[in-house]
């Protein structure tokens, strides 16, 4: 199975845990779009949920598709997160954002009751950290963050 062959069978497992009616989180990424690509078909057919993107990516793509989009301020609490990871080890912990919408993927992950990470084989590693960690910070007070992660990583 080559690695795309195995993200498109990872999201189609995720999306047999789909339900009508579910408030959903939708990830980022070229994984997480597979996901995304068969909700758009399963809501074609009749799906009735509502999501969340975790990016604009992603909210362009199920808007394209026609799958209903709300904010999370609408909806605070959601049934399911779906969404890639960047690396995963042997314990299933993970390093995620390496697309750069790691802010938003944990406050919609943190939302939910529930999450699903899809992942094909080649994310697997050893030991975390492969790549420089990911972080995503808010503007507001960017320069004391900025200051504190320069302290924390000496
Ligand atoms: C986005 O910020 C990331 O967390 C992605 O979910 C992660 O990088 C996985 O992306 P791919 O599925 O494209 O590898």
């Amino acid at each position: 199975m080559t690695p795309d062959e195995a993200k498109e069978a990872a999201a189609r497992e995720a999306l047999k845990h789909v339900r009508d009616g579910m408030k959903l989180g939708l990830g980022t990424g070229s994984t997480a779009a597979k996901f995304v690509a068969g909700l758009g078909e399963m809501v074609a057919d009749g799906l009735n949920v509502v999501c969340v993107p975790t990016s604009e990516a992603t909210r362009q793509q199920a808007e394209s598709l026609n799958i209903p989009l709300t904010r999370l301020d609408e909806e605070p609490i959601l049934d399911l997160t779906v969404d890639g990871a960047d690396e995963l080890d042997a314990n299933l912990s993970l390093i995620k954002g390496g697309g750069g919408a790691l802010l938003r993927e944990k406050i919609v992950a943190s939302s939910s009751k529930q999450m699903i990470v899809i992942a094909d084989d080649t994310k697997k590693v050893d030991t975390l950290g492969k790549f420089p960690l990911p972080i995503e910070i808010v503007p507001f007070g960017v320069k004391s963050t900025a200051m504190k992660i320069e302290h924390a990583s000496r």
